[in-house]
């Protein structure tokens, strides 16, 4: 199957490939003994959208013509391309435990014996040099070949890189794009402090003064050079995908993203700290790691809490606020007494920002609408069970699928799993499992939601859901821990968000309060898989800030102390 860009995965799909790599970076890495777990995470989301959206690829036919190439010139991230590989199925994912073994076609660095390698990464700083060589060689061929290449920040303290820059430029290769995973990490230490891209780093702290896009210089470097330079967080899918957008439709120069990430992003213990380069975790802590990567959670605002008035105002807060979605609670006065906004809202709304939109359609007939949901800019668009059937649903399933649209599912308090529903429990990309009766922001939470999450959870594992659990509906910071135990991995916040003053402020503390949670979450599994002295070493391994404090005072209050 040739997989053209028309059919890349949707965001949600895109999200959860990467959410298993990255534990497949963890099953490899453990099992070998060794490996580079953090170099791995910062790129991880950068891969995924290049492999799972952007490239033209047939994993059955690696050799095709008329393939575009993914060139990962920091070779020693292997581990990381080796997963999404496997997971995009030029192999089998268990070949991973493979990995730096004896006869393994995984090795520490990618060689061309690996499917779906096409460079023979570890030499740093020659990558980009061996991308402009292709694709130079494509346009002399008249292919319309693409070719990405993933550089690491340290690598660009080789003088090659350099001389490549000023070549790519010369040539107008447009058809390349590089992408700098700008994790601020190199193998000894921090990159400035070894050789500085943006300012020199004193003492040893990476604090905020890095993660302020206002200082970064490394953008005006390449600048400098010739180059089209855009700038994202490397771990927000929709940035990625919007600039590799970008890049690929900019003709004459050639491109560079630079995308700021963070070193083992994903794990706690290994974010931003440079023991985590080039280290594999134990193979007792591994499983906690697992059900952490698990844990990922988001935060999507419902805009209809604020100024009906002005939804454009609303959206506005909720970027500035960093807010993981914006969601779109759709009421058609019939579904629900109250009505709120149609499509032609959404479609005025879809130009302020590329934060996805989860749109929620309380509404009847929603198959009737659902093209004019899509055509609006809708990231996903979840439909009540209430008002559908297997037939109706099957067809709104297949119809987002085919538009790489996310699809989700709503209950109702009163509402269980339909049964009809089952079969769509394994590629359903969200669930919404509602907490109060919709019609309305500003409700109280329905406490008995959470035992309701019991039995919801047991049918989810039975019948392999992959999704996301969303809770909505008078999610507050005093219960958003609770609905995180309940399984629940993004949560509307109406009232308690768009509601208030400081959405930047709201969003953090619920992003905070999450954390506790899944701090308790996590350090309940050590205690359950290895007692006191497995919760001790976890807490440990926490070197980086304040966490390790945060982590004794959970662990001694929950007494696995
Ligand atoms: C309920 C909507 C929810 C709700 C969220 O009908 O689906 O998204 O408005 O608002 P709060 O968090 O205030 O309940
Ligand atoms: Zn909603």
């Amino acid at each position: 199957m040739k997989i053209e860009p028309s059919m890349g995965l949707n965001y949600y799909q895109i999200k959860k490939n990467v959410r298993k790599a990255r534990k497949l970076v963890i099953q490899g890495t453990t099992s070998a003994g060794s490996g580079h777990p953090g170099g791995s995470f910062s790129m991880a989301e950068i891969v995924g959208v290049i492999l799972f959206k952007y490239l033209r690829h047939d994993p059955k036919n690696p050799q095709w013509e008329e393939r575009d190439k993914l060139i990962l010139s920091k070779g020693h991230a292997a581990p990381g391309l080796f997963s999404n590989l496997a997971v995009a199925g030029y192999f089998d994912e268990s070949e991973l435990l493979t990995l730096r073994k004896f006869g393994s076609k995984l090795q520490g660095h990618p060689d061309l014996k690996c499917p779906g390698v096409e460079f023979c990464g570890g030499s740093l700083g020659i990558g980009l040099s061996f991308s402009i060589g292709s694709a130079m060689a494509a346009k002399i061929d008249g292919k319309d070949t693409r070719i990405f290449t993933i550089m690491g920040d340290g690598e660009t303290d080789e003088g090659q890189v350099w001389e490549a820059a000023m070549t790519g430029s010369k040539y107008k290769v447009d058809n390349l794009t590089a992408i700098l995973d700008r994790n601020f990490i190199q193998q000894d230490s921090y990159t400035e402090k070894v050789m500085p891209l943006d300012e020199e780093l004193v003492g040893d702290n990476l604090s905020e003064m890095w993660k302020d896009a206002s200082r970064w210089k490394t953008g005006d470097k390449w600048r400098s050079f010739g180059w089209n330079v855009i700038e994202i967080d490397g771990h927000r899918i929709e940035q990625i995908d919007n600039a590799i957008k970008k890049a690929t439709s900019t003709k004459g120069l050639p491109s560079i993203i630079i995308a700021r990430t963070i070193k083992g992003k994903g794990v706690e213990h290994m974010e931003d700290n440079p023991q985590w380069h080039g280290k594999a975790a134990d193979p007792d802590i591994a499983p906690i790691i697992d059900t952490e990567l698990d844990c990922q959670f988001m935060i999507a605002p419902s805009i209809i809490a604020g100024d009906m008035s002005n939804l454009e105002n609303e959206v506005k807060r909720c970027v500035h606020g960093r807010a993981d979605y914006i969601h779109l609670d759709v009421m058609d006065g019939q579904f629900v007494p109250n009505k709120t906004f149609d499509y032609t809202k959404i479609k005025e709304l879809r130009p302020l920002t590329v934060i996805p939109f989860d749109t929620h359609l309380m509404i009847n007939d929603p198959g009737k609408q659902i093209k004019n949901y899509v055509d609006a800019g809708s990231d996903i668009i979840t439909v009540h069970a209430e008002v559908c059937d297997e037939s109706s649903f099957g067809e709104i399933h297949d119809y987002l699928k085919q538009n790489q649209v996310g699809v989700g599912l709503a209950i109702n308090p009163d509402t269980d799993i339909p049964n009809w529903s089952y079969k769509f429990l394994p590629t359903l990309d969200q669930l919404i499992v509602m907490s109060v009766v919709p019609g309305k922001s500003g409700q109280k939470y329905i406490e008995s939601t959470h035992e309701k999450m019991n039995q919801i959870n047991s049918v989810l594992e039975q019948n392999n859901f992959q999704g996301y659990i969303e809770a909505d509906g008078g999610v507050t910071l005093d219960n958003i821990g609770s609905c995180f135990h309940d399984g629940a991995r993004i949560f509307v916040g109406g009232s308690a968000i768009i509601g208030q003053q400081d959405v930047r402020g709201v969003i953090t503390e619920f992003r905070n309060t999450t954390l506790l949670a899944r701090r308790k979450l996590l350090l309940k599994k050590a205690n359950d898989l290895g007692g006191t002295e497995l919760v001790k070493k976890w807490i440990d391994l926490h070197k980086i800030g304040e966490k390790k404090q945060q982590l004794m005072k959970i662990a001694t209050e929950a007494g696995f102390l």
